[in-house]
């Protein structure tokens, strides 16, 4: 996936199924030494293979991402790329959404991911190199009704992305931010109508669209920055 023969250390969060299960696929299978995390560890050792760390925590506990990133720092002396793909969706209006789970997305989808990037960042200045991709939405740019919410985080991840993007202009390190649309995954797996229904979205994007896209952001030549990349299935509407 890079365009050196070195070997790469990656970091990738949200390990356990989907987007960050196939990254961290496709980045094994190209022989980067791949850190994963999540909070179920039976799924994470799925991925099992000799190149494959697995660090099983809650991301949204502050004392378990200081430690995921002393042990790979510590372990490797560096790292290379940081995907911050650990998400949940919760959805309803404003007025009658589940108030807690909702407050638990956004400890996830922003909390988390700010803290993790602080914390990589500034190992990544030290070194003098890194790239975070963040796995941001469709609905980083677009609201919807009882998406509000979702879209929030995602606006949040976006200004995180945009924010990097001017700050470490001039510098060797880059961010990336990825804004699929609907990816068959376990993201939606409790809701009672899967939106591949309710939107009517026939062909949904598949994990390994999204590889493709991380495969040709992590290509490009050293002066090259993708700082936004959308991609959407052809029949979704919005
Ligand atoms: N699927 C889509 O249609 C779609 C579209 C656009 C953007 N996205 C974004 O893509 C990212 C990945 O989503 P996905 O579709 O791959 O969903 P997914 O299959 O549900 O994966 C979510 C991952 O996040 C991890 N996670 C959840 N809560 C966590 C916590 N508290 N601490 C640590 N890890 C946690 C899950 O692992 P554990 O449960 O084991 O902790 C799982 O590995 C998300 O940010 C999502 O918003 C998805």
């Amino acid at each position: 996936m890079t365009n050196s023969q070195q070997p790469k250390i990656s970091l990738v969060t949200g390990a356990s199924s989907g987007i960050g299960h196939a990254i961290a696929r496709a980045l094994a299978a190209e022989g980067h030494t791949v850190i994963i995390t999540a909070r179920r560890q039976e799924r994470l050792e799925e991925l099992d293979a000799p190149n494959v760390v697995i660090m099983a925590g809650d991301l949204t506990d502050s004392e378990f991402q200081e430690q995921v990133v002393n042990t790979v720092f510590d372990t490797y002396g560096r790292c290379d790329y940081l995907f911050n793909c650990a998400g949940s969706i919760e959805t309803g209006a404003i007025d009658t959404i589940d108030v807690d789970k909702m407050a638990a997305m956004i400890r996830l989808n922003v909390e988390a991911t700010f803290r993790l990037t602080y914390l990589v960042l500034k190992r990544f200045k030290a070194q003098g190199s890194g790239h975070v991709i963040n796995l941001s939405s469709v609905m980083g740019t677009k609201v919807r009704p009882t998406a509000g919410a979702y879209a929030a985080t995602k606006f949040a991840m976006e200004a995180l992305s945009e924010a990097l993007r001017m700050e470490l202009a001039g510098t060797p390190l880059k961010v990336s931010c990825i804004e699929p649309g609907l990816v068959m995954t376990e993201l939606h797996k409790d809701w009672p109508v899967h939106p591949k229904e309710s939107m009517g979205i026939h062909h949904p994007l598949t994990v390994d669209n999204i590889v493709d896209t991380v495969k040709f952001i992590l290509q490009q030549p050293e002066h090259v920055r993708i700082p936004k990349l959308m991609i959407l299935p052809g029949d979704h509407q919005i």
